[in-house]
């Protein structure tokens, strides 16, 4: 059997970058800060798309980072779709629409179906790729990439009637980013539980939860055999009141100040626990306080799919996950 010679792929142009971060618009400035605190520097910004040189990898406040990124330039249309197939199966492609030329590119590669996920679930292992036309002649790839998900965001089979809000999505988030999630009789703490929706989660997945908060929690999952309520200042709670705990979980709106002591507490009296906790951002960001994060041991920080103005800190058993960023950055 003969094989016909495979024409040659182009050689990838010279960048002076080392990661893309994919950003939402409110989130650039905050970005931009953290990537100068991690002693990056910008070199474009091209839409939503960030090139930072210095080997800073994850970004927080990036919804996706590229951690391979290389440049092609654009001969033919059958050209682009051959260099991606060469790489690799599997690519998600970055903003489309904004050339004419990168949609049917698109059409050339295999088709992938994101299914949603039903929680819970570990999220797909299959290497994915993101591409995009930085211009109508240059395209950009990166067969590496922070998150498992088009664009860093997983779609999940949502439940509309048994969590009383959406912020459970934020928690479902975290859990399957963390591979790992409360199981039956584990103890689990949520602050700042009102009304309901993280609660919810936790008591589903057949853990024991203590759900604090000054407001009420919706009576449905208030009422729930494994969920005990105290209403009160969840600032004021601690380990000898709450005994030992598996998952320590806060959605608790409050200055990051106060979060950030929040978080040295539960993982200094909670060693082996695993903590997720919200951290919320008001206005403009302070990178130092949020780097002041990165001084507990195993913290990570990801900005969610789900998330507003806010982090997600993890302090995760295994360290993980590998999608948050840490400090220092992995090499
Ligand atoms: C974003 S909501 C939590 C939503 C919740 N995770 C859910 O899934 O439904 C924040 C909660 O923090 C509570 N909160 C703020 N400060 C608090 C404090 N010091 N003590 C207790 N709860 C507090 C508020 O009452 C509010 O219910």
């Amino acid at each position: 059997m003969t094989h016909d010679a495979l024409p040659e792929l182009p050689a990838p142009l010279a960048i002076d970058y080392d990661t893309v971060h994919v950003v939402e618009p409110a989130h650039q400035a905050a970005l931009v800060d953290e990537l100068q605190h991690r002693g990056t520097r910008i070199v474009a910004i091209e839409g939503d798309l960030v090139m930072a040189a210095g080997r800073a990898g994850v970004a927080a406040w990036a919804a996706n980072s590229w951690l391979a990124p290389a440049e092609y330039g654009l001969a033919s249309i059958n050209e682009a779709a051959r260099t991606l197939k060469a790489i690799q199966r599997n690519w998600h492609g970055h903003h489309l629409a904004h050339f004419r030329r990168a949609e049917l590119i698109a059409a050339k590669l295999p088709t992938i179906r994101f299914r949603p996920l039903a929680f819970p679930a570990p999220p797909p292992t299959a290497p994915l790729g993101a591409w995009s036309l930085v211009a109508r002649d240059r395209m950009i790839v990166s067969p590496v990439c922070s998150r498992p998900f088009a664009d860093g965001q997983p779609l999940f089979v949502e439940d509309r009637h048994g969590p009383p809000n959406r912020a459970y999505l934020k928690l479902w988030e975290a859990l399957i980013l963390a591979r790992r999630w409360p199981g039956v009789g584990q103890r689990c703490l949520d602050l700042g539980a009102s009304p309901g929706g993280w609660t919810w989660v936790l008591a589903e997945l057949g853990a024991d939860v203590l759900a604090v908060d000054r407001a009420a929690l919706a009576p449905a999952i208030a009422g729930r055999a494994n969920v005990v309520t105290q209403a009160g200042d969840a600032f004021a709670i601690d380990i000898e009141s709450t005994g030992p705990v598996e998952w320590v979980c806060s959605d608790l709106i409050a200055y990051p100040e106060r979060l950030l002591a929040l978080a040295h507490y539960w993982c200094r009296a909670a060693p082996l626990a695993n903590v997720i906790l919200t951290v919320k951002c008001q206005g403009t960001v302070d990178a130092g306080l949020i780097a002041a994060f990165y001084e507990i041991p195993g913290a990570r920080l990801a900005h969610l799919s789900a998330n507003k103005h806010e982090l997600t800190f993890f302090r995760l058993a295994d360290g993980g996950p590998a999608e948050a960023a840490r400090w220092p950055a992995e090499a």
